[in-house]
């Protein structure tokens, strides 16, 4: 089993090599699949991330979940040690660009109890069938999830070359449902 930073650095090198055509091509397949699943037609209130740069994106899905009239809801960065409260947005347009670029809502006035998502979207970098999953190391996202409900849905949204057959899981890693590829 490779370590992490190891699994961390081919995926980054797999990423360089995925043309914009493809990742595009992709991304529509991955949108088409959320909007069309049951998770996602019976959830209420959603937490998905903010894609950046190359990650599966997820500002379509956004857009089209607020259209869909769902409680949607996003993470804002607190600190590296407080970790991220998480959100709700009405618009598109709620979303600025914070400390590292990352698009988030500009202040937390319509934060929400982790208890209360019923459905949750989640990045990563590397997944594998067992629902193991490898973020960028800050932590941000094992520390949301174990807040979260047991019976929540959580899925990871990845392209196929993120996917191993098995990812080293450590104490503090949260398992996952499911994943959504190209
Ligand atoms: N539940 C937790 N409580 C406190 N610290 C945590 C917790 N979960 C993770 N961390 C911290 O985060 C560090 C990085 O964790 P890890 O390498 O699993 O990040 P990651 O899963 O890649 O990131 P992310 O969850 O943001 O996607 C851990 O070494 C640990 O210090
Ligand atoms: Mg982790």
């Amino acid at each position: 089993m490779e370590n992490k930073k190891s699994i961390r650095k081919l995926v980054k090198e797999r990423k360089n090599t995925f043309s914009a055509a493809d990742r595009q091509n992709s991304n529509s397949i991955i949108f088409n699949k959320i909007i069309n699943s049951s998770d996602y037609k019976n959830a209420q209130t959603i937490f998905i991330f903010v894609s950046f740069n190359n990650e599966v994106d997820t500002h379509r899905i956004i857009k089209q979940a607020l259209q869909d009239g769902k409680i949607l809801c996003v993470p804002k960065i607190i600190s590296k040690e407080q970790g991220m409260d998480i959100v709700r947005i009405k618009s598109f347009k709620d979303l600025k660009e914070g400390a590292y670029g990352i698009l988030e809502p500009e202040d937390n006035k319509l934060k929400v109890q982790e208890k209360d998502i019923e459905l949750s979207y989640l990045p990563g970098l590397a997944f594998d069938r067992r629902g193991g999953r490898i973020g960028y190391g800050g932590g941000f996202y094992d520390r949301f999830l174990v807040k979260t409900r047991k019976d929540s849905k959580k899925i990871g949204l990845a392209y196929k070359f993120q996917v191993f057959s098995e990812v080293p899981m450590e104490e503090h890693d949260v398992f996952i449902d499911g994943i959504i590829t190209d």
